[in-house]
């Protein structure tokens, strides 16, 4: 490459939605220090992969996928700088460059507003820079505020990180620090320069989003909540929707729940982990409620919102979970009936209490206990979705589906819905008649298109 050629930069992101959107910022601070975006890490100068840490598969991809690149480089000829980002990069740091000394720089995901500094210090030559740290300025602060004109119709944004709960079973507060949530008149900011540029629907994310307390906008005294803040961002023009994910059981408030039955913006749908329906399993998890507890919130939920879709993530073979804990497991999902929901075995973490445990659950145990539960909860989603057949959902269009001519959009519930429809509908929320269900998306006709606001 010449000095004056243009450089490219390709981001593989793993892990969750709070990835996802920090990987979007990254690309635009990178763009603004003049990388524009290659479509493969083959045309590339520099790999941003930005790493999960949650699991150990998930963990250990990272170090084949730096193979991969490390061949790239060596194949091509080319001097391509590779980066490790993320929880990987938090929880392991310069450990990474000892095992993989292929890479060139690793950040964590409290320092990616230095990004370009770091980046540009790696192109000078600089080799095995890490930066860990936790800042006291805020990333939010510092990173780009025009997105980029690629954003669809529905968009992520973080308002709050990190995690005070310590599960034992999980790595998060260790990887993305203390809880913290942004102020109020940053979030709305964004949100209505996200407004401004199509966007229709807007999921908040946060680790612990329902703990957010956010220093209150214009001089006001003390914090907002969540649900203040979804007030505010229900007043946005142009925005129709509002979600938010991922929520603790410990933090529902009052206010929260009134959200449901006031906002006619936020959509009838909670992702709401419980990880086991075991009470002494809970108490080893450091969950901090018991079944019981969860059970009043989902109750709660639905008498203020009958049509609530709820969304769960489960562990199974945490350690020292016997038959009959398990058993408790797949007892609360039938008595949650889930529309939708996640289920992992567990997997020991380094650094985290439960990994230290005696007792741990053999894998062929796990992965019995693993179908178990993952048939239970395909049978509830392909329920849930074939109840909504013969219904008429208001549907968000946000991309093109596989097939000529159609269009794919997300019914209140967040279920997957074809169409077909012309190109120029995408952006467009339209009344569509739920024609017929798989267990992962339905089908439908568009019966009219909505005003847009
Ligand atoms: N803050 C969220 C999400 C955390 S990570 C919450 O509190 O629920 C997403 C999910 O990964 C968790 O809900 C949990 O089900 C799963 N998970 C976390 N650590 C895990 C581990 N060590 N093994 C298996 N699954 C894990
Ligand atoms: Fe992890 Fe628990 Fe915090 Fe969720 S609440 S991020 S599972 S420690
Ligand atoms: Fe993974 Fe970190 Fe998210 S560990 S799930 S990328 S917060």
């Amino acid at each position: 490459m010449t000095e004056t050629s243009q450089k490219r930069v390709f981001i593989r992101t793993y892990g969750c939605q709070m990835n996802v959107y920090d990987s979007e910022r990254m690309a635009e601070s990178l763009n603004k220090a003049g990388y524009t975006t290659a479509s493969s890490a083959d045309e590339a100068d520099l790999v941003v992969l930005n790493t999960c840490h949650i699991r150990e598969k998930a963990a250990e991809k990272v170090y084949s996928e730096v193979g991969r690149m490390r061949m790239l480089r060596e194949q091509s000829g080319r001097d391509v700088k590779i980066a490790v980002t993320g929880c990987v990069a938090q929880a392991e740091g310069a450990e990474i460059q000892r095992r993989a000394p292929a890479v060139d720089l690793v950040v964590g995901p409290q320092s990616y507003h230095r990004l370009p500094e770091l980046v540009d210090r790696v192109e000078r030559g600089e080799r095995s820079i890490v930066d860990t740290d936790f800042p006291t300025e805020s990333k939010f602060d510092h990173l780009p505020e025009e997105r980029s004109a690629a954003t669809g119709a529905s968009a992520f944004l973080t308002v709050q990180e990190g995690c005070d709960k310590f599960c034992s079973f999980c790595v998060v507060p260790y990887t993305r620090g203390a809880e913290e949530s942004r102020p109020v008149a940053s979030v709305l900011a964004e949100a209505e320069r996200l407004a401004g540029q199509g966007v229709r629907e807007i999921t908040l994310l946060g680790q612990n989003v329902n703990a957010y307390h956010g220093e209150a906008p214009n001089g006001g005294s003390g914090t907002w909540n969540l649900a203040g803040l979804l007030r505010a961002l229900g007043d946005i023009d142009g925005l129709e929707r509002l979600r938010f994910t991922t929520s603790h059981p410990k933090d529902m408030d009052e206010d929260l729940y009134q959200a449901f039955a006031d906002n006619p913006k936020l959509m009838p749908y909670l992702h709401l982990p419980v990880q086991s329906g075991s009470d002494p399993i809970l108490k080893a998890m450091n969950r901090s409620h018991t079944a019981a507890e969860y059970l009043a919130i989902i109750e709660r939920l639905r008498s203020i919102r009958p049509d609530m879709a709820i969304s769960g993530d489960f562990i199974v073979g945490f350690p020292g979970e016997s038959d009959q804990d398990f058993a408790d497991t797949l007892k609360i999902i039938t008595q949650v009936n889930y529309a939708q929901a996640y289920s992992f075995k567990y997997s020991p973490r380094p650094g985290t209490p439960a990994a230290n445990v005696e007792f741990h659950v053999p894998e062929e145990v796990k992965s019995k206990r693993l179908e178990a539960v993952q048939h239970l909860l395909n049978e509830q989603q392909l329920a849930f979705n074939l109840g909504c057949v013969g219904r008429t959902l208001s549907i968000l269009l946000e991309r093109s589906g596989k097939e000529d001519g159609q269009l794919i959009g997300r019914s209140p519930y967040m279920q997957s819905v074809h169409v077909m429809a012309p190109q120029h509908r995408l952006g467009q929320m339209v009344d569509v008649e739920i024609l017929s269900a798989g267990a992962n998306s339905l089908k439908g006709r568009i019966i009219m298109a909505q005003q847009a606001a």
